[in-house]
């Protein structure tokens, strides 16, 4: 790895560092030379050994819900003590449906429950905001830093309901719901905002666009989607085109370091080509 990505002693926070991306990009993160500090609202050592193997014992996880205040400030503080004032954050935990959601989150639109948005709202879109104003701060005061919001395709365009038709078709009733598009989609506006509030204290921030990532999905939804993905790799995604955790761990590496020093306020869309349709 060339100096210009490299991340040696840097502090960086990541937010859902056990979770399918957050796993992977954390590890790469230490690969660059970071020092990396996750945050889960319940760390286990078992599972961040399983997690992370060798790795593990360079990683600190660290206790905090991105909902609650309280418990971002306390974070703030044991992190801090660790690794001194950070010099990144990814804001990556988010919920979503997942496809073996309960009906009333993936029933027709006309009912989806207030509560369903509030809790979806509450995690992908306040949770961020708090994050950055609670690790943006200590960035601003030091006169640098990089965040990254984790955005999605779905909060660019309305998921594609014709994926799911399958699910129709077999007599479910099946609708990607609406809070995970809203919520993605606030965090562009976010990104900007902070670029421009926090540009003169040398505080950068950029959104990344993701497309799905390859979790054994039905082959019948893995079909539907292959058609929403210009590109095909070899060897590697040719029956799917979905995307492997790994493909978003250069991206956040990039956004971390030096070689984006003058990115700011941006998108960095990386998803196959699936908005280039
Ligand atoms: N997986 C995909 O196909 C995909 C596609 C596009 C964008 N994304 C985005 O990438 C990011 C990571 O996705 P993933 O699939 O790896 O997610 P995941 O569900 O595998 O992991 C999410 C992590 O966030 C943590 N988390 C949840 N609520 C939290 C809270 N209140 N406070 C702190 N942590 C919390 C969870 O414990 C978990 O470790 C998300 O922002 C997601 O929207 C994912």
């Amino acid at each position: 790895m060339s100096n210009l990505f490299s991340l040696d002693g840097r502090c960086i926070i990541v937010t859902g560092g056990y979770g399918q991306i957050g796993r992977v990009v954390t590890l790469a993160l230490i690969d660059a030379g970071a020092n990396v500090a996750v945050i889960e609202p319940r760390p286990d050592d078992a599972v961040t050994r399983a997690k992370f193997g060798d790795a593990a014992s360079k990683i600190a996880v660290v206790q905090a819900d991105v909902t609650q205040r309280a418990s971002l400030e306390a974070a703030r503080a044991e992190i801090e003590k660790l690794f001194g004032a950070p010099h990144g954050l990814i804001n990556n935990a988010a919920l979503d449906s997942p496809p073996d959601s309960s009906a009333a989150e993936t029933g027709p639109f006309e009912d989806y429950p207030e509560s369903s948005w509030d809790k979806v709202m509450d995690v992908n879109a306040k949770g961020v905001f708090q994050c950055c104003q609670v690790f943006g701060k200590p960035m601003a005061d030091a006169g640098r830093g990089s965040i990254v919001n984790v955005a999605s395709i779905y909060g660019s365009v309305s998921p594609d309901q014709g994926l799911y038709q399958y699910r129709r078709d077999r007599g479910e009733v099946f609708f990607k719901p609406v809070a995970y598009s809203a919520s993605k989609s606030a965090l562009y506006n976010l990104t900007r905002y902070i670029a421009a509030y926090w540009g003169p204290k040398g505080v950068r921030a950029n959104s990344v666009t993701f497309a799905g990532v390859f979790n054994n999905q039905d082959p019948l939804f893995l079909q539907n989607y292959q058609k929403k993905i210009p590109l095909r790799r070899a060897g590697k995604d040719a029956l799917h085109g979905m995307a492997e955790a790994s493909d978003y761990a250069g991206p956040m590496v990039f956004l971390m370091s030096d070689a984006s020093s003058y990115m700011t306020g941006a998108d960095l869309r990386v998803d196959g080509g699936f908005l280039a349709l």
